[in-house]
């Protein structure tokens, strides 16, 4: 069983084939990340015109990586959402095109959830991928921090999962980005701020955890201004010093301290949540998923404090792809859920879970 899946919902055109739903045969991704660069963040408008001019040429770049051609596909899988509206229209209208042109059936698949199917690869044709020896075990308990999303989910099956807990304002990614904006430095805001917090004292400012009536849920508003108020302190200024004046006048010194005190935190707040339903719910598996689980500081933390090893995935199976979605195509063409239409199958930017 081959699945071509094609992911399209903010800056990265990605196309992959995945074998089986355990075997990768190719991964290709184009990012429009530069082009956001000098706005600090995603321009839904640039990132769908980017998608356009790149889709085909990266699912052709998909195809020939795995040494097949389109016929010998058996299903295509798409995001259909969450993400951008104007960027999932042009995945989701390819895929329907293709699905038609070449009477495959066509799977429509859930953004976020597809990230925890990232853990599900074990095998690779390419070069350079650490994976692990083997799948994840049911009950499977997944923490998905990206830039869009912050859940702890537990999956009792394949498509049988329950939601812990999610946040109530912004991701946890999110809250990096916007932090590392506040410093003067460049999006994304994980990598950026983790640069940073190697040199830092990650205990010189002490930082509030958001306490929630929701066991597993999570808020990273209050870090953010918190981390903004510390700022503004550590130069002698109010809350009235705007934040764009904070770059120049912190020293290298005191980013570097807030940087690291802040990622501390911040990934503090996830791990806790992690260890605690780790505890109530004893799953047989642990995975992190989403971009923010490319950061060393989460891994370090949660092999410090759970008692089972945790499942990441290789880092560029992290941040969005497309063999995730190809993957979780797999399983579901495997056990029999029904194709989507392709005249009909519509994006769903506010999908949920
Ligand atoms: O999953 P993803 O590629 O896109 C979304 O679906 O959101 O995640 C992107 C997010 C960004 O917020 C970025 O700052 C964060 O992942 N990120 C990190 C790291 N690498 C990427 N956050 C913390 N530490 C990192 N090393
Ligand atoms: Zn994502």
């Amino acid at each position: 069983m081959k699945v071509l899946g094609i992911e399209t919902s903010c800056d990265e055109t990605a196309a992959a084939v995945v074998e089986n739903g355990d075997h990768l045969l190719s991964n290709t991704v184009a990012s429009s990340l530069d082009l956001h660069v000098p706005y600090g963040g995603v321009v839904p408008e640039i990132a769908a015109r980017s998608h356009i001019e790149v889709i085909l040429p990266i699912i052709d770049a998909a195809l020939r990586e795995a040494h097949l051609h389109i016929d010998a596909i058996d299903a295509l899988a798409v995001t259909q959402g969450p993400g951008l509206g104007g960027s999932l229209l042009i995945g989701v209208l390819t895929a329907r095109t293709l699905a038609l042109a070449y009477h495959k059936p066509i799977f429509a698949i859930n953004h976020v959830t597809a990230h925890v199917y990232a853990n599900f690869i074990t095998a690779s044709n390419l070069p350079g991928y650490a994976l692990p020896s083997s799948q994840p075990q049911f009950p499977l308990l997944a923490l998905i921090v990206s830039g869009n999303h912050t859940q702890i989910v537990l999956f009792h099956g394949y498509f049988n999962h329950q939601l812990l807990g999610q946040t109530h304002d912004d991701a946890i990614g999110e809250a990096f980005d916007k932090v590392a904006k506040m410093f003067g430095l460049p999006y994304p805001g994980g990598p950026s701020i983790a640069r940073w917090a190697v040199h830092g004292d990650a205990n010189r400012y002490q930082l509030p955890k958001a306490k929630l009536t929701g066991h597993y849920d999570f808020s990273f508003s209050g870090l953010k201004t918190a981390t903004l108020r510390i700022a503004q302190a550590a130069i002698g200024a109010d809350f009235t010093l705007p934040s764009y004046e904070l770059a120049s006048r912190l020293s290298d010194t005191q980013k570097a301290d807030i940087a690291a005190s802040f990622q501390r935190v911040a990934i503090e707040t996830v791990v806790d949540k992690t260890v605690g339903a780790s505890q109530e719910f004893q799953p047989r598996s642990i995975v992190i998923a989403g971009g923010v689980a490319a950061s060393a500081e989460l891994r370090r933390q949660l092999a410090d404090r759970l008692p089972v090893a945790v499942s990441c995935p290789d880092l560029k199976l992290c941040t969005d792809n497309a063999v995730m979605v190809a993957t979780l195509g797999c399983f579901k063409a495997r056990f029999g859920q029904t194709p989507a239409d392709p005249y009909a199958l519509d994006i769903e930017p506010n999908l949920s879970m």
